[in-house]
């Protein structure tokens, strides 16, 4: 058994899908959050500022005596998983495992698409994991950089979100994909949209696979927490208020206290 709180990184406030599955399936864990939001977006940024960034903040969250960390960000965990996870003793996980684990075991004809963020896209991490664990598997793979300012904006059941989601992915149905990876922490939100443009496509949202592992791990190690009253806390690099309201959006509750803090 073992109280320490799970961190939970994210370049914003996309990761708090993630934390909403913390909470589902480890309902008596703490968690440490930290979103990187005076370095949001980390999409179009190189992996050099990426792999800096990450180090920098996992390190607030290491100094908060977690006992594991998500990297919730598919772009932070793209570029920085491995180098992260060699330089720290605790559980590290990121999202793309799971993710690419996940559509394996659901598609039928092995077509698999992945959208992302145009740095998760350009790292190619998701088709470097699919071909790793099945070498026969297709890829076939998007950037969708627009989804991240229509989710942050709220837009989500928009004309102009309708338009741009049918104008990325409409080339994508023609590749004949039956699983298309949610490659971001936005993207969920519009899997609605997403959906009715790709039609009976299986749509891949990596936050419960990516827990469920976290679970595995922790149980495996003997680190679950004692029953209890959880303890959730937000800390972010910038713009605490702009977290806390458009958090409401990814949590689908209040968050109550954000606290803005220099990590780096
Ligand atoms: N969290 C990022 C991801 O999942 C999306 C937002 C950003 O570009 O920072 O890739």
């Amino acid at each position: 058994m073992d109280n320490r709180p799970i961190g939970v990184f994210d370049s914003g406030v996309g990761g708090l899908s993630v934390v909403k599955e913390v909470v589902r399936q480890l309902p008596q864990e703490d968690i440490i959050y930290f979103g990187d939001t005076a370095h949001l977006p980390y999409g179009p940024k190189t992996s050099q500022t990426i792999k800096r960034l990450v180090r920098d903040n996992v390190r607030f969250l290491l100094k908060k005596k977690v006992k594991a960390i998500i990297l919730a960000c598919h772009t932070a965990s793209a570029f920085t998983l491995e180098e992260i996870r060699e330089d720290n003793p605790i559980p590290i996980i990121g999202v793309i495992g799971p993710g690419a684990e996940e559509a394996l075991r659901v598609t039928k004809n092995r077509r698999i698409g992945v959208i992302g963020t145009y740095g998760t896209i350009r790292s190619g991490a998701y088709a470097k994991e699919l071909k790793r664990l099945e070498p026969e598997a297709s890829v076939i793979e998007k950037p969708c950089p627009l989804f991240v300012p229509l989710v942050e904006e709220g837009w989500i059941e928009r004309e102009v979100t309708h338009l741009v989601v049918r104008e990325y992915l409409e080339p994508l149905k023609e590749e004949g994909i039956d699983t298309l990876i949610l490659g971001c922490t936005h993207y969920p939100l519009l899997k609605e949209e997403i959906a009715r443009v790709m039609g009976g496509t299986y749509l891949v949202d990596s936050a419960r696979a990516t827990v469920a592992q976290m679970k595995r791990i922790l149980e495996g190690k003997d680190l679950l927490a004692r029953e209890g009253v959880p303890r959730h806390s937000f800390f972010v690099s910038d713009a605490p208020e702009k977290f806390a309201r458009l958090g409401r959006i990814f949590l689908g509750k209040e968050i109550e206290k954000v606290e803005k803090v220099n990590a780096c």
